[in-house]
């Protein structure tokens, strides 16, 4: 159990788990990315701790870099925009994968798919450590999921409540919401 502000956090996934888990994803980018040299981009700040578990587990030579998603900004051409921050290397005919901690809506990962893909990359994948299917509000397409969960509230692991809870092994869920492990 783990109390973080004014919340309090039951145990949902174990390390043991989660490693494994991210160890078959990694096997599967190894064999479909045989002979390429992937570049992931991890969108901070939640998946950094899912992006180095990953990356620890590919045996393919392959790059990191990191951006961070901005705050809404209107445009009059497209309405709302989220900009990403923090991209300094081209990812031009590069094979991208995007590393996201959890896809909620699917708004953040959309915003930040359309962007990587205006810089025209080889190919352009998805991977996310959590997704909550019944939260999405728009189409995704999402090459490697880690676990898909209820649309409940998840902590640890790199998952923030309110900026705190992100240094913990495991994942833990608001205690109101838990309604079965994973
Ligand atoms: P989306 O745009 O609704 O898909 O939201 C994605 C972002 O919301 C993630 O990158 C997280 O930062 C945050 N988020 C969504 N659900 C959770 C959760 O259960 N715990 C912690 N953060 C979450």
């Amino acid at each position: 159990m783990l109390t973080v502000k004014d919340k309090t956090f039951v145990p949902f996934i174990n390390q043991t788990t989660i490693e494994s888990r991210i160890a078959e994803l990694a096997n599967q980018i190894n064999q479909d990315y045989s002979g390429k040299e992937p570049f992931l981009v991890i969108v901070l700040n939640g998946a950094f701790m899912f992006g180095a578990e990953l990356m620890k587990n590919l045996t393919i030579a392959c790059r990191v870099t990191f951006i961070r998603v901005g705050s809404y900004q209107k445009t009059e051409s497209t309405g709302v925009v989220r900009e990403i921050l923090g991209l300094t290397e081209s990812l031009t005919g590069e094979d991208v994968i995007l590393l996201e901690d959890i896809v909620d809506t699917g708004l953040t990962i959309q915003q930040v798919r359309q962007q990587i893909e205006t810089h025209n990359p080889a190919s352009l994948a998805i991977a996310t450590l959590l997704f909550k299917p019944t939260a999405l509000k728009t189409e995704v397409d999402l090459s490697y999921v880690g676990f898909e969960i209820e649309d409940q509230f998840v902590l640890g692991f790199g998952l923030d409540y309110d900026g705190f809870g992100r240094n913990t092994k495991e994942i833990l869920v608001l205690e109101e919401n838990h309604k079965e492990a994973v």
